[in-house]
């Protein structure tokens, strides 16, 4: 088992583009399978989950052609599946294995599904014992009422209505409400306890109608489904962000400061899990809603203390759980009884988890209390149970300041394979240094990066490749757009010091004085200068960066919750570079070539200063380092006085 270590985080900012939702997805990719014509599913999300439904409606026949990860063809069977035997495995896919057993039992072949140890404790008795009532022959070839499941060819009789329950899983509605079509008679389900999770069964009813099936409801407790119709492609489909990965980062911008904005969705979204941002709300967390967008920040104070019923958006509300911990008081979670089924025991996960980080933790069967406490608990070792969301529900501890491990981070993977790397981009602490050329920053910021044990970005080399690959390609440097071209497809590499264009290492070519100014010209331009934003804020990851450039405080990384302006007056910078010449080997007698360094330096700085994009300046917010009379040790030590000063929690050494 590995682990991922999270450094204290002080703040978190910035935009997230999410992942496709893995309820949409999975449904999407069943209806598309049983519809009649071509669908073609975009945004649809890549993980193990949607892999265990595609593999399975490959194996049942159906034609899918990728179009890249997140874009599939499917060609619809027209009804019930092509291929009448065969031996499935649903990993712990629950999404994939409720409504595949349905739409297999009504298919008239033979199947077995099994899956991971833990899917064969996932109850899937009231969706079996609704399946019988029509006559469907689903038997169990391990416990009774959980998987593993072998079916077989029935006669289905659908005079009387189906009567399930609702309070165990909204997925088993689910699983019938979209296989029943494929009879192409009238259908009734009546649910005989109350129902969960009730915006999950939304979602399936809007998805249905959008391949042309109709269903109608009586409240919550009768559904009819009218003979005669059947699933039609709706042709190109695109599939929303996932709300409930949403509410990591949503959170993380109610804890630590925000904004942070997910894209992907918004005010109209099908998904029931939006609703997190109300709970945020009620915590006292400021909301704004946007078409495609939802963007939280924090309150002035504390976060506030909540007693909530839950039902609705009981993955989201994991995520309460744990920013419970920043609450001003007891924090009640009600009606989440769903969570002792699914991938693990979440009530007694999430308990045992978050009094590792020092809370007091009640629990009950369907409920769950967190008194949190004023520190939380260094260096606390959370097991993940094979559970993607504990996994990054907990990685929102690190808020309160301290290191937090999470063990076997991979299980991420099940929904939302980036997650470390996407919340990185908001959390993981950058120091921005910025400052003029010669002012020594490069090499002080390669220091202060290992001393931290960060990654470090030179963003000037990615200007001076820009203009030595355009050199190369034989572009003129005058040429805005073709430049930009070549920025965006950059086939940049960094290894160790080492810097490679394609294959050819120019770690000495760029640093020449005539891809310098090349490097300085193409960097007024704001077509390149947008074509590597984000390849600079990919270099964004935890531990944290250490940042050299001119903008990286104002452009790139402008919530870096540390800027240095390291800079040096003009003749000490000159006499620098006069001197990294010598070094260069040329002979050390043109001290007059001081004066042209000099004027050299002035009229760049001058460029940089007065461009009209991301200027080189000063922000308010940046520390002033002046290294005129200081030495590379001193500098170093200056930088880290600034870290020492602006992040307290991470104890950098002193040097
Ligand atoms: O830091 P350097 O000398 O390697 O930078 C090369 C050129 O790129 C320099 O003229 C300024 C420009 N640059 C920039 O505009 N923005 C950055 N973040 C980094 C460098």
């Amino acid at each position: 088992m590995t682990h991922f270590d999270l450094p204290p985080l002080l703040r978190a900012a910035g935009t997230v583009r999410l992942p496709g939702s893995k309820s949409i997805s999975n449904r999407m990719l069943l209806l598309a399978a049983l519809a009649e014509g071509v669908t073609e599913i975009r945004d649809l999300l890549d993980s193990d989950d949607t892999r265990v439904m595609l593999s399975a409606l490959a194996a049942l026949g159906i034609g899918l052609e990728a179009q890249g990860a997140n874009c599939w063809k499917v060609r619809g069977a027209g009804g019930v599946f092509p291929v009448k035997q065969g031996e499935l495995f649903m990993g712990n896919a629950g999404t994939a294995i409720r409504p595949l057993t349905a739409a297999l039992a009504l298919s008239g072949g033979h199947y077995r599904l099994s899956g991971v140890a833990r899917m064969h404790e996932r109850p899937i008795g009231d969706l079996v014992d609704g399946l019988r009532q029509i006559g469907c022959d689903v038997r169990y070839t391990g416990n009774a009422g959980f998987p593993p499941l072998e079916i077989f060819p029935a006669q289905v009789n659908l005079s009387a209505p189906i009567r399930v329950r609702g309070d165990v899983s909204s997925q088993f509605l689910t699983a019938l409400l979209m296989a029943l079509p494929l009879t192409g008679e009238k259908a009734i389900i009546e649910l005989t306890t109350e129902l969960i999770s009730k915006p999950y069964i939304e979602i399936t009813l809007n998805l249905m109608a959008r391949f042309g099936v109709r269903v109608e409801r009586e409240g919550w407790q009768r559904f009819a489904i009218p003979g005669g119709q059947r699933y039609k492609s709706p042709g190109v489909l695109h599939v929303e962000g996932d709300a409930s990965a949403a509410s990591y980062f949503l959170a993380a911008g109610a804890i630590g400061g925000g904004p942070v904005r997910v894209e992907g969705v918004g005010k109209n979204s099908i998904q029931g899990d939006v609703k997190f941002a109300d709970a945020l709300e009620t915590m006292g967390a400021r909301i704004v809603w946007g078409d495609n967008f939802i963007e939280a920040s924090a309150p002035a104070g504390r976060l506030k203390a909540f007693d909530l019923d839950l039902n609705h958006i009981p993955d989201a509300a994991m995520t309460l759980a744990v920013a419970a911990l920043f609450a001003d008081g007891k924090c009640v979670l009600r009606n989440i009884g769903s969570w002792r089924v699914k991938e693990t025991d979440r009530i007694a996960a999430m308990a045992t988890e978050l009094r590792k980080l020092g809370a007091t933790v009640e629990e009950g069967s369907d409920w769950l209390a967190v008194l949190p406490t004023p520190t939380l608990q260094a260096n606390a070792e959370i097991d993940t149970y094979d559970d993607h969301r504990m996994a990054m529900c907990f990685s929102l501890a690190a808020f309160g300041g301290v290191p937090v491990r999470i063990n076997d981070p991979g299980c991420v993977a099940k929904t939302f394979p980036h997650y470390f790397d996407v919340f990185a981009q908001i959390a993981a602490p950058v120091i921005a240094i910025d400052g003029p050329s010669a002012s020594g920053k490069g090499t002080v910021a390669q220091r202060v990066a290992k001393a931290l044990g960060f990654h470090f970005l030179d963003s000037g080399a990615l200007y001076r490749l820009t203009a030595l690959a355009a050199m190369k390609a034989g572009v003129s440097l005058d040429d805005e757009n073709r430049v930009a071209a070549i920025a965006a497809k950059l086939p940049a590499a960094f290894q160790g010091d080492r810097i490679f264009l394609s294959e050819e290492d120019v770690t000495e070519a760029i640093r020449s004085e005539e891809v310098g100014k090349g490097a300085s010209k193409i960097a007024a331009f704001p077509a390149v200068r947008a074509a590597l934003l984000d390849r600079q804020r990919a270099f964004r990851r935890f531990p944290g960066l250490v940042a050299d450039g001119r903008d990286m405080g104002s452009v790139v990384f402008p919530d870096a919750p540390v800027k240095v302006f390291l800079t040096a007056s003009a003749p000490a910078r000159a006499e620098r570079r006069y001197k990294q010449l010598i070094g260069k080997g040329m002979p050390d007698n043109m001290r007059p070539l001081l004066q042209d360094i000099v004027k050299d330096l002035e009229e760049r700085d001058a460029r940089d200063a007065a461009r009209p994009v991301a200027p080189l300046k000063r922000l308010p917010d940046a520390d002033l380092v002046d290294t005129t009379n200081l030495n590379i040790d001193e500098a170093v030590a200056a930088v880290m006085d600034s870290v020492r000063h602006r992040l307290p929690f991470l104890n950098p050494p002193v040097i």
